[in-house]
């Protein structure tokens, strides 16, 4: 797959343009997957897309976000999305995860120029100092 990052994604916020990163990492992995990784890659992608959602949304309810709702929303049709094709992927069909990967190319480029840029934007303005779902996780292990 001829994707790779480049200097317009990147946002400006550090946590965001690694998760980002990572993301075109994943769904080029998918997309170069054989059929016998491919489920395997489908389900790496979908883990890491839950935690940049996850990370995303708490950044968003802890700033106080105005287009909070529409934000989440499309996050969760994308996760839904993912949802369906694993589920076909499983009864047999793994080549159909190559066939989302190429498709999320597409709906990256638009989302993080938009609902991502405009959260980073947001975090920017209002001197919100976001706290890393990972370091979040790690608190509560040390706890
Ligand atoms: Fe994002
Ligand atoms: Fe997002």
């Amino acid at each position: 797959m001829d994707w790779k990052w480049q200097e317009r994604y990147i946002l400006g916020h550090a946590p965001m343009d690694a998760t980002h990163q990572e993301f075109i990492t994943r769904v080029k992995a998918l997309a170069e997957a054989g059929d016998e990784t491919a489920l395997a890659e489908l389900e790496r992608l979908i883990a890491h897309t839950q935690a940049h959602f996850a990370q995303e949304n708490h950044w968003m309810e802890e700033s106080a976000f105005p287009p909070l709702h529409c934000h989440v929303g499309e996050h969760q049709r994308v996760l839904a999305s993912m949802a369906s094709v694993r589920s076909m992927a499983n009864k047999g069909r793994p080549a159909l995860g190559r066939t989302l990967a190429l498709e999320l190319p597409a709906w990256f480029e638009n989302h993080a120029a938009t609902m991502d840029a405009a959260l980073a934007q947001h975090m920017r303005h209002v001197g919100y100092v976001p706290v890393n779902v990972e370091d979040l996780a790690a608190e509560k292990t040390a706890a």
